[in-house]
């Protein structure tokens, strides 16, 4: 009689916790830690001490991508987030790279510039944001003296566009030098780059706005700018074709990211971050959009995000919907989410009252498992 050991446990049918070969890197695992702000960057925008070990406790992901970190000084919207531009930003985010490293983990930095997403208070000489065009979104921005309207932005005249672009490649270069393992570029969540691709931010009548491929030119510029620093294997791009955050919507969704996923994967990008849905959630935005369409379009990795389950996770493998999961607040409370996921133990509670700025607290002193069940 031949044993049959029933399987009960799905993490040893799925490859989600088996290393994964992106480009010339070995991940230790399919799961992603999502780009998460947090607001707790030193003076100068400087990541400090404790970001080192923030992120080095999450080493155990496959693959770390950094908070939006802003590659100018025009490109930053929040209190305290933090920079790739000057020299003290370099040393600090190198120590946060090593610190990775050693622990045995992969560190990708997210480019951004918020564009209109942005107030005097941040931006240089109290000068106004800038944007596409001169549209003023919708909603409210927390600057050091509490909630404030947003402001209407400043269109980039067209001569400025050459040096926005030189700012990323600037910014790619230093993030080079800070031993990044690679670069994504943030094009999702009504920041510069998405809004210069979506319609409703972008009503420009130069080689910029317009047509699909006008709005997807700044886009393409950046990531060309970017790989002459990077090679194309380093290099992702996130999007999110269906989010309304930060008051951003197109008439007519599919064609412009079936565009934008066809000329990143003409220029053989590393990987595509899809954000599916709207950011954080729901998912459902009661609109007809066909993401996995859209992942048969690309060659190479497909990263896909936005409140993923464990189930999820599984399933998105079992169907092949994604090569790598991209996880976001469920990587704040839990440290260890690897293996918390890996052994289906349950997950500590994010505390909301936390997230954006302030000390360690909420930071870097949510518990591993092991101490959990001390
Ligand atoms: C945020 O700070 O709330 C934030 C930043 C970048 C994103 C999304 C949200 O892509």
């Amino acid at each position: 009689m031949t044993l049959q050991h029933p399987i009960t446990d799905a993490a040893t049918l799925t490859d989600l916790f088996q290393p994964y070969t992106l480009g010339s890197l070995t991940l230790a695992n399919r799961i992603v830690m999502a780009p998460l702000t947090r607001s707790r960057a030193l003076a100068g925008d400087v990541p400090g001490p404790l970001a080192v070990t923030y992120y080095t406790q999450r080493a155990s992901a496959g693959l770390i991508i950094s908070e939006a970190t802003q590659i100018t000084q025009q490109g930053k919207g929040y209190v305290q987030t933090p920079g790739i531009y000057s020299a003290e930003q370099i040393a600090g985010w190198r120590k946060v790279t090593d610190a990775v490293h050693a622990a045995g983990g992969k560190i990708f930095i997210q480019l951004w510039h918020v564009g209109r997403i942005s107030h005097p208070e941040f931006q240089p000489d109290g000068a106004l944001p800038v944007a596409p065009s001169a549209i003023k979104p919708e909603g409210t921005v927390y600057t050091s003296q509490g909630k404030e309207d947003m402001v209407t932005p400043r269109a980039l005249e067209l001569v400025e566009m050459p040096g926005v672009v030189a700012d990323y490649q600037r910014a790619a270069q230093n993030a080079l030098d800070a031993g990044f393992d690679g670069v994504e570029i943030h094009a999702a969540n009504g920041y510069l780059i998405d809004q210069f691709l979506r319609d409703k931010t972008n009503q420009r009548s130069d080689i910029y706005g317009g047509s699909i491929e006008n709005r997807s030119r700044f886009l393409l510029e950046v990531t060309d700018a970017v790989l002459s620093v990077w090679p194309p294997e380093r290099v992702g791009v996130r999007l999110s074709p269906l989010s309304a955050f930060n008051d951003i919507d197109d008439s007519n969704p599919a064609p412009l990211f079936s565009y934008v996923v066809d000329q990143l994967g003409a220029r053989n990008l590393g990987y595509v971050h899809m954000i599916e849905g709207n950011t954080g959630g729901p998912r459902d935005t009661g609109r007809d959009f066909d993401f996995d369409s859209l992942r048969k379009r690309f060659p190479n990795t497909w990263m896909a995000n936005n409140c993923y389950t464990r189930e999820m996770a599984l399933a998105a493998r079992a169907d092949n919907t994604a090569d790598l999961i991209a996880f976001g607040r469920p990587f704040i409370s839990n440290p260890d989410l690897v293996e918390r996921l890996r052994s289906n133990a349950p997950l500590s509670e994010l505390d909301p009252t936390t997230l954006y700025g302030g000390d360690e607290h909420g930071y870097t002193d949510y518990p591993f498992l092991n101490q959990a069940q001390d």
